[in-house]
């Protein structure tokens, strides 16, 4: 079993949106994948994820109301194979916490599939409105599309 966590800041907005999108696109190969996210800060720890969040995603026929916000923890790099961080604040942030190669060899950027060696970050939404949502919705939705067919099985 492969377990990929998506992770941002907030736990509310984006990883939220790529775990739940990844999950979708991988089909039948779901069961022999784990996906989870997570937030580097503490600030939603429990709540579900941002209204605007659970909207978009609904617009788009993805369930995210189950999803409750949890904070990165150490032991996350233990448990998961590859750590995907939306934006280079979140990716240098995971860097920072990781202790020894391993752990720091499991970090990418999430956009790193999409746009090798750009460097991009996925747009937080949150101070945006509902387009930034749409927005970033299709970024990482196309993102997902491109993990998926580069995933080797
Ligand atoms: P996320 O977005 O990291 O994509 O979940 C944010 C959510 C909350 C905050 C910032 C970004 N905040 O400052 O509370």
């Amino acid at each position: 079993m492969t377990k990929i966590l998506m992770v941002c800041l907030g736990n509310i907005c984006r990883s939220p949106l790529a775990k739940y999108i990844l999950e979708e696109k991988l089909g039948d190969i779901k069961n022999n994948i784990f996906v989870d996210s997570c937030g580097t800060a503490a600030y939603h720890i429990g709540e579900s994820a941002d209204e605007r969040t659970i909207a978009i995603a609904k617009k788009y026929h993805i369930d995210i109301s189950k999803h409750r916000a949890r904070q990165f923890k150490k032991n996350d790099f233990e448990t998961f194979d590859i750590i995907y961080a939306m934006d280079a604040d979140n990716f240098n942030q995971l860097v920072y916490m990781a202790d020894n190669y391993a752990s720091k060899s499991k970090i990418k950027l999430f956009l790193e599939d999409a746009y090798p060696n750009k460097k991009l970050d996925v747009p937080d939404p949150y101070y945006g409105d509902i387009e930034s949502f749409d927005n970033t919705f299709k970024i990482i939705d196309n993102a997902c599309e491109i993990i998926v067919k580069n995933f080797k099985f």
